[in-house]
């Protein structure tokens, strides 16, 4: 029977579609699996991946069941612990990723989570797992930046840029990043020593000799980047595929980045909240809004535009 302490507020779709497609409802709660644990959902970011999942965009690698509770990261208090799980204990504040986020309870493998860094609110603790591990799989295993060396970041505002450049400066290396002309100091904050303005300068005409690219942007983006690299330079992207044969005869290497490790992301949470903690890293979060106002916060995503990342507030 269905009642108060069996069921929880989720955000739902029923079909693939618009952001109207999205409603809040009540239903079951989530169950504890061996390796996972039930965490109270206090906030949870919201990606590009939920929208594009929304439109169908993925139906063909990444068929879903409806209905489906969109969200990948969240920010929260453990409830309940599933068996086969140590290191955690009940009313632990967490962050991580695990799917359904957008809901009051969600469960998670406890490999995807990492205590919450104490500097952070939930709000800005939800902001932080899927940009910041992305960026640091693509700067750190992808490309082997090093000290020193210089990067181009293209969207260097976005959820997972503005983690990007932040990363790439501890380890040492000349941060170049793009932005559109409102973003550029929010990208100079963050530690960039140069920014650039997409939308005024191409910026194959501004910059050149990089070591490595961080392409956010995809599509052209990408390919007019390759230019700017120096020979035996890379370009990683993180959204579509890079051209190896374009990258090959340009004399530069070009790399994806393969989907996440979910036994590896409490792990790398643990080392970037250790940097958050020790104020290496910031997070800015600019717009909150209610769990009943997903389908704004997906417009809002969709538009591509924006500083930071967008989150979900679930409950205080
Ligand atoms: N492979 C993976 O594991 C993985 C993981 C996470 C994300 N992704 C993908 O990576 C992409 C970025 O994700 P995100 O979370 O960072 O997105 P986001 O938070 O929506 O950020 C997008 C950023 O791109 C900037 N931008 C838009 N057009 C630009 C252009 N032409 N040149 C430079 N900057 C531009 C925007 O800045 P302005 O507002 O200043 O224009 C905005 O800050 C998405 O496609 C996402 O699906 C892949």
């Amino acid at each position: 029977m269905m009642n108060e302490s069996n069921t929880m507020q989720a955000i739902r779709y029923h079909a693939y579609g618009g952001p109207e497609q999205l409603v809040l409802e009540r239903v079951p709660r989530p169950e504890l699996k061996p390796g996972t644990v039930l965490v109270r959902v206090k906030a949870a970011g919201v990606n590009p991946w939920d929208w594009k999942l929304r439109t169908g965009a993925y139906r063909q690698f990444m068929p879903i069941d409806f209905p489906y509770t969109p969200g990948i990261e969240l920010a929260g208090v453990i409830e309940e612990i599933g068996p086969e799980v140590s290191g955690f204990g009940r009313g632990q504040a967490v962050y991580g990723s695990a799917s359904g986020t957008n809901a009051e309870y969600a469960v998670a493998p406890a490999s995807s989570l990492a205590p919450k860094p104490a500097a952070l609110t939930f709000d800005q603790a939800a902001a932080v797992p899927v940009g910041a591990t992305t960026a640091w799989r693509a700067l750190f295993d992808a490309a082997g930046l090093q000290a020193g060396q210089r990067l181009l970041i293209q969207g260097a505002a976005g959820g997972v840029g503005s983690f990007g450049v932040q990363l790439a400066r501890w380890r040492g290396a000349h941060v170049i990043g793009t932005a559109s002309a409102k973003n550029l100091d929010f990208v100079r904050s963050l530690g960039a020593e140069e920014v650039i303005d997409y939308q005024a300068t191409p910026v194959e005409r501004a910059v050149r000799d990089v070591d490595v690219v961080l392409d956010t942007v995809g599509g052209d983006v990408g390919e007019r980047s390759l230019q700017v690299l120096r020979p035996g330079g890379i370009l990683v992207t993180i959204a579509g595929q890079p051209s190896e044969e374009k990258a090959q005869a340009r004399g530069v290497r070009a790399a994806g980045v393969g989907p996440s490790d979910p036994a590896r992301t409490g792990e790398l949470l643990r080392q970037i909240g250790d940097l958050i903690d020790s104020g290496q890293i910031k997070v800015q979060i600019t717009n909150v809004f209610p769990l009943a106002e997903a389908g704004q916060a997906h417009a809002l995503s969709q538009s591509g535009h924006g500083r930071g990342r967008i989150v979900l507030h679930v409950a205080d």
